[in-house]
């Protein structure tokens, strides 16, 4: 990443771009990503934003509009609500993960009388509990009910899917499918693209405030983007070694804790209050992991807990020692 941003400088590629993408902020690197994203990702058209958070919410303010039902995940991140509570259109909370919930709202409401259209928002995997959303029974819902489908792929871009591409990545490219992949994690960088029908991306460039009144991303960091994508698809290595530590992980978990993993490289541990979480975070910081206490407004509450991130910072040396500091500490922290 750092030869590849010493390379894009040394092309003239600004830091900053000066402006809003409508006005003279456009430039050629946002262009080529954009184009670039399309492709890896599969999808019609893809537009570059400045962050997940803010295109949560160009995506939320822009697209449903009054008289639309846009039904959204209970446990949908936080850029969501703010998206929701800023638009236009009705927004009804469905159980977490639950495809027949969507559908019973939206059988509902048209039984009340609805008649716009319906936006269905999910997260591919779950940010603070690192499960996956049943993607193929959401869109078969969105389907049944002519609904768009959102999803936010912040934590499965550069983890899950071929090369990288997200547990979307079957289903990128419909017309009825708007994928949200941010920069900022997985990908090293920081931005975030949406990933939609050209039409859509078109109505968002002319419609949405975030892109139209913003300064637009920095040139530079698109030109990181770019690279990072390259990587992803020149080094699978790095793909696979993060899939064989999660599994690993998972095992180590099972044996030395007694407790299930999540699937994913998130790996909630539920503890409860909020005193022990933050008891046992620091507990587990004391001995040098970087592992931290995650409290309600942010979770449930009574669901407070350490949220453990794999990531290939680490080796399976350090999960082991990891996981057997943590059995030791939840058992001298007892409930
Ligand atoms: C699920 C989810 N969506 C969106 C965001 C916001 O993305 P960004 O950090 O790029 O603004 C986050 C967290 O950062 C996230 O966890």
């Amino acid at each position: 990443m750092r030869e590849a941003m010493i390379d894009a400088l040394e092309r003239g590629v600004a830091v900053g771009s000066g402006g809003s993408r409508l006005l003279r902020g456009n430039h050629p690197e946002h262009e080529a990503l954009e184009a670039e994203a399309a492709t890896f990702f599969g999808a019609e058209r893809a537009l570059f934003l400045g962050g997940g958070y803010i295109a949560n919410f160009a995506l939320l303010t822009a697209l449903p509009q009054r008289g639309d039902l846009l039904v959204y995940d209970a446990l949908i991140h936080a850029s969501c609500h703010e998206g929701m509570r800023a638009g236009r259109a009705e927004y009804l909370e469905a159980a977490h993960n639950d495809p027949q919930a969507v559908e019973d709202i939206i059988r509902d409401w048209r039984y009340k009388g609805g008649k716009g259209c319906v936006w269905i928002a999910v997260e591919s995997l779950y940010s603070m509990d690192g499960d996956r959303a049943a993607l193929a029974d959401f869109l078969a819902v969105a389907d049944r009910h002519d609904a768009f489908l959102l999803i936010d792929e912040a934590h499965a871009t550069g983890v899950f899917g071929p090369m990288g591409r997200g547990l979307s990545a079957a289903y990128e490219g419909r017309e009825n499918v708007i994928c949200l992949h941010t920069c900022g994690k997985a990908l090293g960088a920081h931005g975030a693209l949406i990933c939609a029908p050209s039409v859509l991306c078109e109505f968002l460039v002319n419609r949405s405030r975030p892109f139209i009144y913003a300064t637009a991303p920095s040139p530079l960091m698109a030109s990181a983007v770019r690279h990072a994508l390259k990587l992803l698809q020149t080094e699978p290595e790095r793909q696979n070694k993060l899939a064989n530590l999660v599994e690993f992980a998972h095992r180590e978990l099972v044996t030395r804790c007694g407790m299930e993993g999540s699937g994913s490289q998130i790996l909630p541990v539920i503890v409860g209050g909020n005193a022990r979480a933050m008891k046992l975070a620091a507990a587990l910081q004391s001995h040098g992991f970087d592992i931290r206490g995650i409290r309600p407004p942010t979770v449930p509450e009574g669901t407070s807990r350490l949220r453990i991130a794999l990531t290939l910072h680490v080796d399976e040396l350090q999960v082991t020692d990891m996981i057997d500091c943590l059995a030791m500490h939840l058992k001298a922290n007892p409930q």
